[in-house]
């Protein structure tokens, strides 16, 4: 299997993620601002798809509208000269001074209509370069002080900015979906809807729910000590993975943003087998974009910048090699067997069973030897995480 991307792999990068000038709390930046022409042109080399970007990532907040369009002109040139195309946009409510409290739930109404007038231009412009999904992050959408924030009036003004996208996409007709990303903490102290589980919960309580599902991201669920496989296997069976971030992050800390698979490689692996497979039963479960939303380490020059784009798209191709070499070995399908991860699909109860015919199945409950449990029975589960390991070692 080939670990060279081409646009067939729908590999995407946020313009902020190659364009990120190493710039943190406690320094300033390290390398020199990139230029989206400059930027577009070295992912369509390095065989990525798609761009996506915060608009005031291509233009900076308080641009006039003629430095607004020049900017959206020269994409749209270099889009059209490459063949990349913008598969995501999201908007920037947390970088402006504005939004110290958050946008659609800042305390402050004057900013909360105007983080909505905000967002509905980055739509406007999405939908004109064709993109499909919106994603929100709410990155200041939250607070620091219990006293601060009515957390239940903050998400009833939530769920009226993410109603009335919903209806003005409906209305409009437009061909775009919205994605909620989650995320504990920073830059607040605490963030609404912090992991995929909250954001799928109130993605529920929404007019339209079938507009908007989660992009979720691998940093973001492990920062709050989650497992993101399992976290996108809910996402997954309720049909809300409508986009995803792809990073790596090493235990619950800051958000690291670091190269995909430079994390924790074992839960990497079984994301890219889930994603790719669809788990012990086969299928592909995602064909949605594959984006990286990472940062290059502020250590790096221009060159570390390239080769850390290049090494996330490798890494996936790699665990999706070795995720397809796991699959197909046969002593990996026995210990499967033996560990009966496929018995999981059974159901539980017969056919037409009732709870009647359970209570009287003696076999059930009264002859059921539990016993046989203590000392015994066991499932196997870690020889089947040994061949994993040694798959995803290459040792295999
Ligand atoms: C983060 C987030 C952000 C968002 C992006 C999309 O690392 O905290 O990933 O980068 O994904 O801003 O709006
Ligand atoms: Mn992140
Ligand atoms: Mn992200």
């Amino acid at each position: 299997m080939p670990t060279q991307p081409t646009p067939a792999d729908k590999f995407s990068f946020g313009l902020w993620t190659i364009g990120y000038n190493g710039a943190d709390p406690f320094g300033g930046p390290t390398r020199a601002p990139l230029d989206v022409v400059h930027g577009v042109e070295k992912l369509a080399e390095l065989g990525a798809y798609g761009l996506t970007f915060h608009d005031d990532d291509l233009f900076a907040f308080g641009s006039t509208d003629a430095e607004r369009q020049k900017q959206i002109d020269r994409l749209k040139q270099v889009l059209s000269d490459t063949g990349l195309i913008v598969p995501m946009v999201t908007t920037n409510l947390f970088s402006a001074p504005v939004f110290k409290d958050g946008g659609f739930t800042s305390n402050d109404r004057g900013v909360r209509r105007f983080a909505m007038r905000k967002a509905m231009r980055q739509l406007e412009l999405g939908v004109e370069l064709g993109a499909k999904t919106f994603v929100m992050w709410g990155g200041r959408e939250g607070a620091e002080y219990d006293s601060a924030k009515d957390v239940r009036s903050a998400l009833e003004r939530y769920r009226e900015a993410l109603n009335l996208f919903g209806d003005y996409v409906t209305e409009k007709d437009y061909d775009i979906r919205f994605a909620i990303e989650p995320k504990p903490n920073e830059p607040r102290g605490d963030i609404l809807l912090p992991t995929v589980g909250h954001a799928i919960a109130f993605i529920e309580t929404l007019e339209r729910p079938e507009l908007f599902g989660v992009n979720p991201e691998v940093g973001h669920e492990q920062m709050a000590g989650l497992n993101f496989t399992s976290g996108i296997a809910q996402a997954l069976y309720q049909d809300k993975l409508f986009h995803i971030d792809l990073n790596g992050q090493r235990g619950i800390k800051y958000d690291q943003d670091l190269v995909f698979g430079h994390g924790d490689l074992h839960n990497a692996f079984s994301l890219v087998d889930l994603l790719e497979n669809g788990g012990p039963n086969g299928g592909q479960s995602y064909t949605g974009p594959r984006h990286f939303d990472y940062k290059p380490s502020r250590t790096e020059d221009e060159t570390g910048v390239w080769d850390s784009a290049a090494a996330n798209m490798r890494t996936y191709l790699l665990l999706k090699e070795r995720a397809a070499a796991f699959r197909a070995d046969p002593d990996v399908q026995e210990a499967l067997q033996a560990a009966r991860v496929f018995e999981l699909a059974e159901n539980t109860l017969g056919e037409n069973e009732s709870y009647d015919d359970l209570l009287a199945d003696r076999a059930s409950y009264e002859d059921f030897d539990h016993g046989a449990y203590f000392n015994g029975k066991g499932f196997g589960f870690v020889r089947l995480q040994q061949l994993a390991t040694e798959h995803l070692m290459g040792a295999r």
